[in-house]
């Protein structure tokens, strides 16, 4: 079984950045540690709102960071021009509500599949890596199939928010609907939620390629420092497998 790459969002460090309006903690210098720690992507979210990420951090992100930045963006005109502007290895297209403090579901890619088929397709043909992140289910891997994503990322919320028995269906789920990626052709990708306590059943779904994990571990380096935290989950997911 391959390896499970690790994507680190690097969202909250900016949140901190922001609180106080100035440059410190810079979420460049925590991809390059975070590299250094053995990240094998660096992952950031431009929202409408800009209440983390900012379109500079982008800017430098692309020009100072060696690993594959993986933008999540909403599917708007703005965030498609923005992407298409700067060509990051991977785009993965998430729903956005303004209200909302984090993304709480999966994208409608069935739903919302005429709105989607342009934004894909354009994306593609820039050569962009698009990955849809969906809620594991079969009718969203179909759409992904239709919409000739070439990844999509299971959302984990449920799975990390439940408990039990709950957390057992949700985990099969995952497992169900990434074998169904990727008997399609798809490769799936997971995060949300994701923690050192609930990682391993999910880096141990053979088809998983990789994890995208943020808020976790820019919290944990608050305690331990982002090398340790980075590191530590490197070795769970590398465990895992
Ligand atoms: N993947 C996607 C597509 C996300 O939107 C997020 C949250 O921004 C994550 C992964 C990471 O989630 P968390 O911060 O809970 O680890």
């Amino acid at each position: 079984m391959s390896r499970c790459r690790l994507g680190v969002n690097i969202d909250h460090v900016a949140t901190i950045r922001n609180a106080r309006g100035g440059d410190h903690p810079d979420p460049v210098r925590a991809a390059t540690l975070a590299a250094e720690a053995g990240a094998d992507g660096i992952t950031a979210h431009l929202r409408e709102d800009r209440r983390h990420i900012t379109d500079r951090d982008i800017e430098r992100l692309m020009a100072e960071i060696d690993l594959p930045l993986n933008l999540e963006m909403a599917a708007t005109p703005e965030m498609l021009e923005i992407a298409l502007r700067h060509r990051p290895h991977a785009a993965c297209i998430v729903p956005e509500r303004r209200e909302e403090r984090t993304t709480e579901g999966g994208l409608d890619a069935a739903g919302q599949f005429d709105q989607l088929t342009p934004v894909v397709a354009q994306l593609h043909d820039a050569g962009v890596r698009v990955s849809l992140f969906i809620e594991p289910t079969e009718r969203q891997v179909e759409a992904a199939v239709r919409l000739g994503a070439p990844v999509v990322e299971f959302h984990t919320g449920r799975y990390a928010h439940a408990q039990g028995e709950e957390r057992t269906a949700e985990l099969r789920r995952i497992a169900d609907a990434a074998a169904l990626a990727a008997k399609n052709g798809i490769e799936p990708h997971a995060g949300h939620g994701l923690t050192f306590d609930n990682v391993v059943p999910i880096a141990a779904i053979p088809q998983i390629a990789e994890l995208n994990i943020g808020h976790f571990l820019i919290g944990e380096a608050i305690f331990t420092g982002l090398e340790v935290s980075v590191r530590r989950m490197r070795e769970l997911m590398d465990a895992a497998r």
